[in-house]
């Protein structure tokens, strides 16, 4: 953790990214949002076809989002250009015909399991199936909270730091998902992935968090739990974690879960610009699946908790910035978010050279 994050302009581009919630982007509407510091339109043809394109006129820049869905195509509404789905400029008004050169990048998106991802490298290079597995979003096994979405005024990068290391929950969450100081005096097990990191926490035999003491007690579970978090944090920022709660001692550690209760969450932080991102989350649970008072209940604790991290987060961001040559002090607690800086950094180095050969050929 040797630089201020609050300096890092560059992103992964050889990775896909959260952009929307799906149903987001609604037939015959145009959303636009900023990812990765490139404003991208994100619409749908009659078909429900999804799009995603730069979201600036290719003749003097306007926003496309400020233009017209008509059918199958967008028009600019300052001076008509009109475009498909391929980014093409088909109809330029007042004009025979329309130059090859007018027309705006496009870029590879896939819709799967109730999120949009998008490439924002070469869409050529687009692969799919590089797309983490988030199916509990889907999953009528699994019953799911409100889709969740928050905006940050910080780097992304503050955000990965909160979401690898578990330890501030004791501080920052003790009347929702924290609960005793005894949480932060673990050490979580932190293993490498390829694509990220697996970080592995168990809290045995202690009292239920806030968050989950009322659930817990209406299943007959009022006494203490094992409680665990174990996670895979994936680049370019997602979390994919499998918690839950178990009486203490029932053996949930060994594999044994059928007192227990289970959420997968799913979290990903997706950058809007150097000095913000977006935050979109979700619980998926196995328990409880036909009452959504209790995913009502659920959405409300969690979004109570992730507000109490955005308020430290984004004081922290504000510290930060008054002082560009502030160097962290690491500890133990950062194990994984030096990991994790570290795994960025890499890809971010195998990223220049990969463009400089690119820029290099004839
Ligand atoms: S800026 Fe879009 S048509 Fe002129
Ligand atoms: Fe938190």
């Amino acid at each position: 953790m040797a630089t201020n994050p609050e300096a890092q302009p560059m992103y992964m581009d050889d990775c896909w990214y959260v952009a929307a919630w799906t149903h987001e982007i609604e037939p015959g509407q145009l959303l636009s949002r900023t990812i990765c510091g490139r404003r991208v339109l994100f619409w749908r043809d009659r078909a429900g076809r999804l799009f995603a394109m730069d979201d600036r006129c290719c003749h003097r820049g306007a926003p496309l989002s400020c233009g017209r869905h008509e059918g199958d195509t967008v028009r600019c509404m300052y001076h008509g250009f009109l475009y498909d789905g391929s980014g093409r400029c088909v109809e330029i008004p007042g004009h025979d015909r329309v130059p090859p050169k007018a027309q705006v990048r496009t870029y590879a998106v896939v819709e799967q399991h109730r999120w949009v991802w998008l490439w924002i490298g070469d869409a050529a290079e687009a692969e799919p199936a590089l797309i983490p597995d988030t199916h509990w979003l889907t999953d009528p096994e699994w019953a799911c909270t409100p889709p969740g979405y928050m905006h940050y005024e910080v780097n992304c990068q503050l955000v990965h730091d909160n979401l690898l290391d578990f330890s501030h929950l004791s501080y920052v969450h003790p009347n929702t998902l924290g609960g005793s100081e005894e949480y932060a005096q673990l050490r979580s097990k932190v293993d490498r992935l390829d694509n990220g990191l697996r970080i592995t926490r168990w809290f045995m035999d202690r009292p239920p968090p806030p968050f989950v003491a009322a659930l817990l007690e209406a299943k007959g579970m009022s006494g203490n739990v094992d409680r665990w978090n174990n996670y895979n944090f994936l680049l370019p920022g997602l979390l994919i974690m499998d918690s839950g709660f178990a009486p203490a001692g029932s053996g949930a550690e060994r594999g044994d879960r059928r007192a227990a209760i289970e959420f997968r969450h799913c979290q990903a932080v997706t950058p809007e610009t150097a000095d913000s991102c977006h935050y979109f989350f979700c619980q998926p649970r196995n328990f409880d699946r036909d009452k959504p008072e209790v995913s009502e209940r659920l959405y409300r604790s969690v979004v109570a908790a992730f507000e109490e991290d955005r308020a430290i987060i984004t004081a922290q961001a504000r510290c930060l910035r008054e002082d560009a040559d502030f160097v962290p002090m690491p500890c133990g607690l950062d194990l994984a978010l030096v990991q994790f800086r570290a795994l960025i950094d890499q890809r971010l180095a195998a990223q220049r050279e990969r463009h400089a050969r690119r820029d290099a050929r004839p």
